[in-house]
């Protein structure tokens, strides 16, 4: 049974993840978030609420004590962010970390480049591919709310296939990546809609 901190945890697709985690896994769920009153009820004794904010590095570290994963759905200031995570998880001994970029960081994606609207995800990118953390960082395509699991993946140094994906696979991703430890470990993922 997995223990999974959810940061950013009223993100759309952790908003997914969290209704997939509760009906397909037996993962206990910590969401972490800035208003709980933004959350819908959740009748579930698998479900432990905190508020807070991932810039107080205290509440941050407190939180992750005693969790396997900690699963990031963050926008915002990424470098700041990313500091914070991979500080938090070093001093209380969690590994895995899930972290949700975006495609064209790498200029991965053919005939695109993006400039510096992607600098705070190239730069948390590149703070948690520093880090010795068991990290899968995730570089979906634009998000679509169709009502499909469909997608492939690419790895870092392969061309970006495709422009969109649902929110419902990546959630669905990173549920098969948090309660599998050993899957795709220090790596960092296209997702798309195969075309
Ligand atoms: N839209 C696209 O097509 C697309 C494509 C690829 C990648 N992405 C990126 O993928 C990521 C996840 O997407 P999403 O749609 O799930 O994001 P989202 O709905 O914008 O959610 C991001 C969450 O981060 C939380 N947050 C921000 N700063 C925080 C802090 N200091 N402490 C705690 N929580 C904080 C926000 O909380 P509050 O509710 O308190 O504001 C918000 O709920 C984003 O970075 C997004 O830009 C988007």
């Amino acid at each position: 049974m997995s223990n999974v901190l959810i940061l950013g945890a009223n993100g759309s697709i952790a908003r997914y993840a969290i209704d997939m985690f509760l009906n397909n896994t037996d993962a206990q769920l910590t969401l972490y978030l800035r208003n709980s009153r933004r959350l819908k009820d959740m009748d579930s004794n698998r479900v432990r609420v905190i508020e807070g904010d991932v810039l107080n590095l205290e509440q941050l570290k407190e939180a992750m004590m005693g969790k396997d994963v900690v699963y990031a759905n963050l926008a915002g200031d990424l470098e700041k962010y990313a500091k914070n995570i991979v500080e938090a998880m070093d001093t209380t001994g969690v590994k895995r970390l899930i972290f949700i970029g975006s495609m064209g960081i790498y200029d991965e994606v053919p005939g695109e480049k993006y400039g510096s609207v992607l600098e705070p995800y190239r730069k948390s990118v590149a703070i948690i591919e520093a880090s010795d953390l068991d990290y899968t960082i995730l570089r979906p395509a634009w998000f679509t709310n169709k009502n499909e699991i469909d997608y492939e993946t690419t790895q870092k140094g392969e061309s970006f296939k495709g422009y969109e994906v649902s929110r419902k696979s990546v959630a669905d991703l990173v549920v098969k990546l948090a309660v599998t430890p050993e899957l795709e470990v220090r790596r960092s993922l296209g997702v798309n809609k195969p075309e």
